[in-house]
């Protein structure tokens, strides 16, 4: 376009001056063609300087889209994404914690974790299963049959339609297959607990869940491996590192508060 423009506008002075004209009865003109010659050296270099600055303006434009066109796709969503929840899209840089260690004076590997931030692994307590619920709280959204009709094949239960995003899915697969790893704990600590049948299956279920999201989001951030332990018995370990991130904040509050207006079903994480 703004290079349209300069020729549009070059073009029309010239057309206007109409300097190279010349006058065929007019012999005072002829005696000035020297000057007309000049005239096309300033013309030609005048198109000359515009095509060069116009190409380079090109070639950044190309490799430098995201500065002009200020537009962050990343916000959007995708479009197989829920569209009551993607105004809750932000992203945020986050380093992830809980790396595997290894202390190289007595020679034991060890998970590093702050013990103020809330723990979702380790031996079951009461405090691992209050941060699980935190995280899935009101899991399934009761959702208007408006909003229903927009979704795949909706089915009514006791009168309500509910939904979960695929992120609360998820979680709730992690959670189960944590608890799996405890099952003699959570025969007895579980108020949700699934029928020793289904258990096996669902776990399964869960286990392939992850994989298939995981394989989905494709992260790429690259993670750097590090030795540890003496030869020959070196184990390799990825360095926890910063990812571009949903910013689970303002979904979670977001979705609490969709669950506390429409209404919404707690599965306790189960
Ligand atoms: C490594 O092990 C030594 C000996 O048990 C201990 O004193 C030290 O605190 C450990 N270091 C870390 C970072 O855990």
């Amino acid at each position: 376009m703004t290079c349209a423009n300069s020729n549009y506008e070059l073009v029309k002075e010239i057309d206007v001056e109409e300097p190279f004209l010349p006058h065929p009865s007019n012999h005072r003109r002829d005696h000035h063609r020297p000057a007309l010659s000049q005239w096309m050296v300033v013309l030609i270099t005048i198109i000359l300087t515009t095509t060069i600055i116009c190409s380079l303006q090109a070639v950044y434009l190309t490799f430098q889209p995201q500065t002009l066109c200020n537009v962050d796709d990343s916000k959007k969503g995708f479009a197989t994404e829920w569209d009551v929840l993607t105004p809750t899209i932000e992203t945020e840089l986050v380093r992830y914690t809980n790396a595997f260690r290894y202390n190289a004076t007595d020679k034991t590997y060890y998970r590093e974790f702050d013990p103020k931030e809330p723990q979702y692994v380790g031996t079951p307590s009461p405090e691992i299963d209050d941060a699980w619920n935190e995280l899935l709280r009101g899991q399934y959204l009761a959702i208007t049959e408006q909003e229903a009709k927009r979704l795949e094949n909706p089915v009514p239960i006791r009168g309500y339609y509910l939904a979960e995003p695929e992120v609360m899915h998820s979680l709730h697969c992690v959670n189960a297959i944590r608890k799996a790893l405890s099952h003699e704990y959570y025969l007895t600590h579980d108020k949700h607990k699934l029928p020793e049948a289904v258990h096996q299956v669902h776990v399964e279920h869960c286990l392939d869940q992850l994989r298939q999201n995981i394989q989905c989001a494709g992260d790429l951030t690259p993670v750097p491996l590090r030795p540890f332990g003496d030869e020959p018995n070196i184990n390799l370990i990825g360095e926890p590192q910063v990812h571009t991130c949903r910013k689970w904040k303002t979904f979670r509050d977001f979705y609490t508060q969709r669950g506390d207006e429409y209404g919404m079903l707690d599965s306790g994480g189960t």
